[in-house]
């Protein structure tokens, strides 16, 4: 076992971990963050995809300990049902949404996108998400969402 401590979407937190222990465990069972899905647990899927640093990466493939010290982001710090952010305003706006398994991880990745990116074109986003897969809705609805909420984040500053 092992005592971490990290930020979780924007408060400090610690933990006590596995050794073996991977983050998504941490978040889903210790932090009861159910928006992190468990899709493949291999790394192929992304639902699983969480920030750290702001940067997509696999919960499943991640051990706990790698974010001692760290920033952890998860879907619950873009936004809340009352205050939704404008990519998830967007998905909504533009049908990106079915199922909604894969939806955190693709929040969160095109929230990274976005980050440093405010203007992706569709080769952009396409490549950003590719490794975020979506059984439901194509990627074309999920394209257009991105790019709406970069008009709509531009429009903001
Ligand atoms: S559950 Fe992590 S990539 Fe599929
Ligand atoms: S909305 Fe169902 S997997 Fe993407």
């Amino acid at each position: 076992m092992k005592d971490i401590g990290f930020i979780l979407n924007g408060k400090e937190v610690t933990s006590r971990v596995e050794d073996t222990e991977t983050l998504l465990h941490t978040l889903r069972e210790r932090f009861l963050l159910k928006s992190v899905k468990e899709g493949c647990s291999i790394g192929e899927c992304g639902a699983c995809t969480v920030l750290i640093d702001d940067e997509p990466h696999y919960s499943c493939l991640t051990l706990a300990e790698k974010v001692d010290g760290r920033d952890v982001k998860t879907v619950e710090f873009l936004g809340e049902e009352k205050a939704l952010h404008p990519l998830q305003k967007a998905f909504i706006h533009s049908g990106a949404v079915q199922c909604g398994y894969c939806t955190p991880g693709m929040l969160l990745t095109a929230y990274s996108l976005l980050k440093k990116n405010n203007n992706p074109d569709d080769g952009d986003i396409r490549e950003a998400i590719s490794g975020n897969l979506c059984r439901c809705t194509g990627y074309i609805q999920i394209i257009e969402a991105v790019k709406y909420a970069a008009g709509i984040l531009n429009s903001e500053t």
